[in-house]
């Protein structure tokens, strides 16, 4: 394997198992970890405007006779945004919990052009002239096969985005109070930089900062979240001491809520021309 490449493996899988030890068949590989956080982050679709920055490059790449791929489309963040601009988008993620969010809020939006396709990208096959693919690829150890399918997937442009920064800097200070240890590292950006260069693609980084989506109504919404997030027992001694820590972290939204005490936090968008 790639110097690259196995770097990237080395990391996805340490943090896989990492998880897979506290619940196994529940991590991130399996289905039902999707199925458990579809709602989440369909609640979290309200807020379109907060993804604004990351569109603005996607959409100014389309052309209204488009297709687009959105892999791993989850709750359809761009699918929805892309559907107006574009001939058709073609919406692929194994979680049906996942699509059913997405289908239901294109219905809400009346639109009509999208093809939804489960499946694991790495057994999908349709093809398009923009391929995204958002938040998916820090999940994927067997990273280089899959970054090949998104070029031989695209005609034109395909798009990657990720955290521009650790993915876990809302959990991190979590996991280190209950487990005694810090969470192990994810690759970052300029990991995924170095996988598609050594693909032999000429990817182009761009780092906008977005804001930060998660919202809770209450307390009680952030400790659930966060403890299913961190995947600690639901102990009264967990959740009183998660609480607490939540209730001195968070900060007021002005409208109720609670968020994390980042307005916004860096994205990374990897572009790159298809061969
Ligand atoms: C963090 S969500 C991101 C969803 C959406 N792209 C967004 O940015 O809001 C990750 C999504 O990737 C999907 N996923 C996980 N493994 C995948 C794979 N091998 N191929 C395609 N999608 C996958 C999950 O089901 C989930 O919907």
């Amino acid at each position: 394997m790639e110097r690259f490449a196995q770097r990237w493996n080395e990391l996805v899988r340490a943090r896989l198992d990492e998880l897979e030890a506290l619940r196994p068949g529940g991590g991130p590989s399996s289905s039902s970890f999707w199925e458990a956080r579809a709602d989440q982050l369909a609640a979290r679709m309200s807020d379109a405007d907060a993804d604004a920055p990351l569109l603005a490059p996607l959409v100014a790449a389309l052309e209204p006779t488009d297709t687009v791929i959105d892999v791993g489309a989850g709750t359809g963040r761009f699918t929805l945004a892309v559907a107006p601009h574009v001939a058709e988008v073609v919406a692929v993620d194994p979680s049906e919990a996942m699509l059913e969010h997405l289908r239901e809020a294109a219905a809400r939006r009346d639109i009509t052009n999208v093809r939804y396709e489960r499946a694991r990208w790495e057994d999908a096959t349709p093809r398009g002239d923009v391929v995204v693919c958002g938040y998916v690829l820090p999940l994927i150890s067997d990273v280089a096969p899959f970054v090949r399918r998104l070029d031989a997937a695209a005609r034109q442009q395909a798009f990657i985005y990720l955290s521009g920064t650790l993915p876990d800097v809302c959990h991190a200070p979590f996991w280190q109070h209950f487990r005694g240890q810090p969470r192990a590292p994810a690759p970052t950006y300029l990991d995924a930089l170095a996988v598609l260069q050594e693909q032999g693609l000429a990817p182009i980084p761009r780092i906008v900062e977005a804001p930060v989506r998660a919202r809770f109504a209450d307390l009680d919404e952030a400790v659930s979240d966060f403890r299913e997030n961190l995947m600690l027992s639901e102990t009264d001694e967990v959740v009183g001491e998660l609480t607490d820590l939540l209730a001195a972290w968070l900060v007021d939204t002005g409208d109720g809520r609670l968020r994390p005490p980042f307005a916004t936090l860096p994205v990374a968008i990897l572009s790159w021309t298809a061969r």
